[in-house]
């Protein structure tokens, strides 16, 4: 009996003592709770922060170069020079319009008496920035590229010899050659200056650029969450680097075969870089392109199959990742896209 009541009591007062503990925390834990409930419900209409820095998968353009500006001068005007080419009609801007993103918007280009390109014609802009050149990465560097072009029959259809004589006879060249080389005209000083040229061609300053060095009001919302979208699907892990692209070759249909459903027969070019190497497993795989500037640069792929951006990301996810875009997300990747378009000469591209 006795037992009980003293029982009695300590349950009394184990309760007592159990509700002011679980008040107490109550009180303490209120404010922390509130703040969570609060994030919770803000969460769904402002997009998580996105924390990117210079470091990070893309990596923003230098602003300035350091290039010997008399080089520049003289590869631009021979970037700009018909005589390059077998009739002298056809000059590096004839397909590589500076005043159109650096190419024509043309499916394929065409070069020497109306011939038509194996490829689609791909951007001179940041093409510095490139591991390779050409879609199949056929020239390691810059000055390489320029002899594919230059003896290229469907392109400029001319030989180095050609080429050399043509400036040797214009006083002009002859002077700016030894003023800046202090040598007589040849193959390796074309190719530097031209080179040099194109090295030029960055663009810096992209609104996404901004926003890696840290302006964070440099892109919307919207456009954060396209770049979201962007990188969790994993359109980043190939499209990365200073190019968004550019370093890396990878095959065009890692989950099915875009090109199956072609109308027309397939083609030498969709063979990729199996047309350099040989190898089964080169076979479809292209130089992963560089998507700055990609919003100014229609149409798409090595063939310029796509017409518009919308239907390049549908075939890139479809094909790429395996995933079926919805029109938002696909609208959202667009928005994201147009942040990376740049300045030439601190005047927008
Ligand atoms: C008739 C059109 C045409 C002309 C003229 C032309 N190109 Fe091209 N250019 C192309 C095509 C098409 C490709 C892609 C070729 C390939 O992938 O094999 C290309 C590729 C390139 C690339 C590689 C870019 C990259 O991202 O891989 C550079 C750089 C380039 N051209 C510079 C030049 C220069 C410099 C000249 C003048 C000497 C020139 N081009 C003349 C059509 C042209
Ligand atoms: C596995 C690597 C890989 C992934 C992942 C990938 N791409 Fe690509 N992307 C490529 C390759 C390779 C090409 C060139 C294909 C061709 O033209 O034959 C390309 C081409 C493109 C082009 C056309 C570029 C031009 O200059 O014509 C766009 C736009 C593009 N990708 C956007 C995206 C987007 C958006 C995603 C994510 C939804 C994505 N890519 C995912 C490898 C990839």
């Amino acid at each position: 009996m006795k037992y009980l009541a003293f029982g009695k009591r300590f349950s009394k007062t184990y309760f007592l003592l159990v509700t002011i503990v679980v008040a107490f925390l109550i009180v303490l834990s209120w404010p922390r709770f509130q703040k969570t409930t609060l994030n919770d419900s803000t969460e769904k209409e402002i997009p998580q922060e996105i924390v990117l820095t210079v470091n990070g998968p893309i990596q923003p353009i230098p602003e300035v170069m350091p290039l010997a500006s008399e080089k520049v001068a003289l590869g631009n005007k021979l970037f700009h020079e018909p005589k390059l080419s077998g009739n002298n009609q056809i000059s590096c801007a004839t397909c590589h319009n500076l005043s159109k993103g650096g190419v024509d918007w043309r499916k394929l280009s065409v070069g020497m008496n109306g011939t038509v390109t194996q490829f689609n014609t791909p951007t001179v802009f940041n093409s510095g920035f490139n591991f390779k050149q050409n879609w199949t990465g056929k020239a390691n560097t810059l000055e390489q590229q320029i002899e594919t072009s230059i003896s290229n029959p469907r392109s400029m259809g001319s030989s180095w010899k050609d080429v050399l004589q043509k400036l040797k006879n214009e006083p002009e060249y002859v002077n700016l050659f030894r003023q800046i080389y202090s040598q007589e005209i040849s193959k390796e000083n074309v190719e530097d200056a031209i080179a040099t040229f194109e090295r030029s061609l960055f663009t810096a300053n992209s609104r996404f650029d901004k926003f890696l060095k840290g302006d964070s009001a440099a892109i919307t919302e919207k456009e954060k969450e396209g770049y979201r979208i962007f990188n969790e699907y994993g359109c980043v892990s190939c499209h990365q680097g200073v190019n968004v692209g550019g370093n890396l070759f990878q095959k065009f249909g890692i989950i099915g075969d875009p090109l199956a459903n072609k109308p027309t027969p397939i083609t030498e070019a969709d063979l990729g870089r199996f047309i350099i190497t040989g190898k089964e497993e080169d076979r479809h795989v292209f130089k992963v392109p560089s998507l700055r500037n990609i919003t100014l640069t229609p149409p798409y792929f090595h063939d310029g199959s796509a017409k518009t951006l919308d239907k390049a990301i549908d075939i890139m996810a479809e094909y790429q990742l395996g995933r079926k875009l919805s029109k938002n997300e696909t609208e959202l990747i667009v928005k994201f896209l147009r942040t990376l378009e740049g300045e030439y000469q601190g005047n927008p591209l």
